[in-house]
């Protein structure tokens, strides 16, 4: 199995993603590392507790990391998520703790034991605990794998601005520095997980499924989709993070671009643009696999198959 670790910032969305991963056999969960984003640190973290105590998968190490963003203060997005972060259920205080290291000292010790080039970070959230990991130790940098994370936009631009995605645009500074590791990236930007939309016939099934996952799944999708169909009048939620782990599991679903990705750090009015060189008009070398375009059936299917697996 792949090993992987997860860095969130639960959230609902991240919700279905930890949970399709942790439904997966192909891929090793080495720990889930957890950072203030949609809502602030303590809430992400017991989000993930819920979660994880949700999937049964106890033996997974929780690990609480960076409460705010390497130079900014925290901006949050309890008008999308909730106040809770993971509104749309009511789950019970998780029974199971957070391990105790550190996220940022899980990060670097878990890349020194393990083989060089055999594990694949994850982030599904701002990029503070994975940049604060490589200022802190530089020899993690060429033993990472890969970096499989959700952030970014070109084609549809923001959604926290009229220029910035939120993970990029909460921790900019971070994902400038994650994009210039020089570590093979792929990037899912809201160019592709806008076409990531649940269908009330998806939700339904996710209800349908015995155990508890399927229609905790369903009520928090229930939730999420209230804001973008508001917003955006789109026809349902856009399940952003998922998108990371099935393109590890069906990267077949996904087609995109090796380009060049820059971070905007002042602009002033793009601070946190990912500024993609789609069209190759810079001679900047190619940094990021930046997908744009997902099969939704194939993924929903996937979804629903994989879910179902779950207690
Ligand atoms: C990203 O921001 C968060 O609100 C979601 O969980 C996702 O990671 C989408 O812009
Ligand atoms: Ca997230």
């Amino acid at each position: 199995a792949r090993k992987i670790i997860i860095d969130t910032d639960p959230g609902q969305d991240d919700a279905v993603a930890i949970l399709l991963a942790l439904a997966s056999p192909e891929l090793q969960v080495l720990g889930i590392t957890v950072v203030a984003g949609n809502v602030p640190l303590p809430l992400t973290l017991r989000n993930t507790c819920q979660i994880v105590e949700l999937s049964g998968r106890d033996d997974v190490p929780v690990h609480a990391g960076c409460d705010r963003p390497l130079v900014r203060p925290l901006v949050t997005a309890e008008n999308v998520h909730g106040t809770s972060g993971l509104d749309g259920i009511d789950l019970p205080e998780p029974a199971l703790r957070p391990q105790p290291g550190h996220a940022v000292d899980f990060i670097i010790d878990t890349l020194r034991s393990e083989p060089a080039g055999s594990v694949t970070l994850v982030p599904i959230g701002p990029l503070t605990n994975i940049a604060t990991a490589f200022r802190r130790a530089p020899d993690i940098v060429s033993r990472v794998q890969q970096i499989v994370l959700m952030g970014g936009a070109y084609f549809e631009v923001g959604n926290v601005t009229p220029a910035a995605e939120f993970n990029v645009y909460v921790d900019p500074e971070a994902a400038s520095e994650v994009f210039a590791s020089g570590i093979p990236l792929v990037v899912v930007p809201l160019d592709a997980t806008h076409q990531a939309l649940t269908s009330r016939d998806w939700i339904e099934g996710m209800r349908a499924l015995p155990g508890r996952c399927g229609p905790a799944v369903a009520s928090w999708t229930d939730f999420f989709e209230r804001f973008d169909k508001e917003k955006y009048g789109s026809q349902g939620a856009p399940l952003h993070d998922p998108c990371t782990i099935a393109w590890l599991l069906r990267p077949d679903l996904f087609t995109g671009r090796q380009i060049n990705v820059e971070i905007e750090l002042e602009g002033r009015f793009t601070a946190g643009m990912t500024v993609a060189d789609w069209w190759g008009v810079t001679n900047r070398p190619p940094n990021a696999l930046f997908i744009r375009h997902v099969d939704c059936d194939g993924l929903f299917g996937m979804l629903t198959e994989r879910l179902s697996r779950l207690p």
